[in-house]
């Protein structure tokens, strides 16, 4: 597979070409996982290129910083400025936006706080993350033998690099068993998320997705794919679910900016429904694409155009 790149980045408040983005291999987040980073989307619209809810992903990572506590060095308006300036340098109609915020050179210590603070934005072409037939017809998952973090240990609503060992434990078990992503339980043995997707719950009509307290992200798309469900009339239940739901589910979704709305077909080898897409995955999956690539009203302002000269 090609090498991610781009022709530009941002790095400590300079755009500068992306070879150039460099190091030192005594960086702090490297050895601890000191870091805190957000995964954002911009489209290609008729209208030109469009950050989707790119302030929400900002406050975020804001939140994200504090729990860390890694200073973040902007605010969520420079951010949203810095982002739309590295699109235009790159020229990209389409992009993966990865911005991050690092303890960078000092000491070894394990308290990183007298560590410089380091940060990026990066936007690189990127696609599906799940495949392009992914999102027609979905994928086959299964119940990790992992557990996600309980929140008295680490913090299930940051994104917090060292954090993501968790994910990289559930999808890494999953691919191995064949699977294309698994779904962790929590330390209570309810469902709580993919390894970077939330998760949705259709039964007999109704829509279910695990509470915050389920030790979940807050996704972005998670909020989105509620807004948009209630707003074609569903009921939209956030509740604490064991396993077994998953068996008993006529349709099962994933949502997140890598995986946007993924049908799930199987768990653990059993179909969900009848092992294809579901109506309502359907809707929902048509409005969130209307809005962000067919230029469909932009109803809730989650898109945020981008001028490229
Ligand atoms: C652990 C985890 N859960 C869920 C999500 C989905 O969140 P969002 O829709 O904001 O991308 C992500 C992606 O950021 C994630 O890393």
């Amino acid at each position: 597979m090609a090498k991610m790149r781009a022709d530009f980045i941002w790095m400590n408040g300079e755009i500068i070409p992306w070879d150039q983005a460099q190091v030192h291999v005594f960086t702090h987040a490297l050895h601890y996982g000191s870091s805190t980073f957000e995964g954002i989307r911009a489209y290609e619209t008729p209208d030109g290129p469009a950050i989707f809810r790119g302030r929400e992903h900002y406050e975020r990572l804001l939140f994200s910083c504090k729990v860390a506590r890694i200073p973040s060095p902007l605010t969520v308006d420079e951010w949203m400025d810095v982002t739309i300036r590295v699109l235009q340098a790159n020229k990209l109609r389409s992009a993966y936006v990865r911005p991050l915020v690092f303890r960078g050179y000092n000491t070894l210590g394990v308290d990183g706080r007298g560590c410089p603070v380091d940060a990026i934005v990066a936007t690189v072409p990127w696609g599906r993350y799940l495949g392009t037939d992914a999102i027609e017809n979905g994928i086959d998952v299964q119940v990790s033998s992992w557990r996600r973090m309980a929140p008295n240990m680490l913090s299930p609503m940051a994104k917090i690099g060292g954090q993501y060992v968790s994910s990289q434990n559930i999808v890494i078990e999953a691919k191995d068993n064949g699977f294309s992503e698994g779904i962790a339980l929590d330390g209570n043995g309810q469902i709580s998320e993919g390894s970077g997707e939330n998760i949705f719950i259709i039964h007999k009509g109704v829509i279910y997705t695990p509470p915050l307290s389920s030790s979940i992200l807050g996704g972005i798309t998670r909020d989105s794919a509620m807004t948009i469900a209630k707003d074609l009339g569903y009921e939209v239940k956030e509740a604490s679910m064991s396993r077994e739901m998953l068996y008993l589910a006529d349709e099962i979704f994933f949502t997140g900016t890598a995986a946007e709305i993924t049908p799930v077909r199987s768990v653990d080898r059993m179909p969900v429904g009848d092992g294809k897409r579901g109506p309502i995955t359907k809707a929902v999956q048509e409005v969130f694409f209307g809005i962000v690539e067919d230029g469909a009203p932009d109803k809730w302002n989650w898109l945020t155009h981008v001028k490229l000269g």
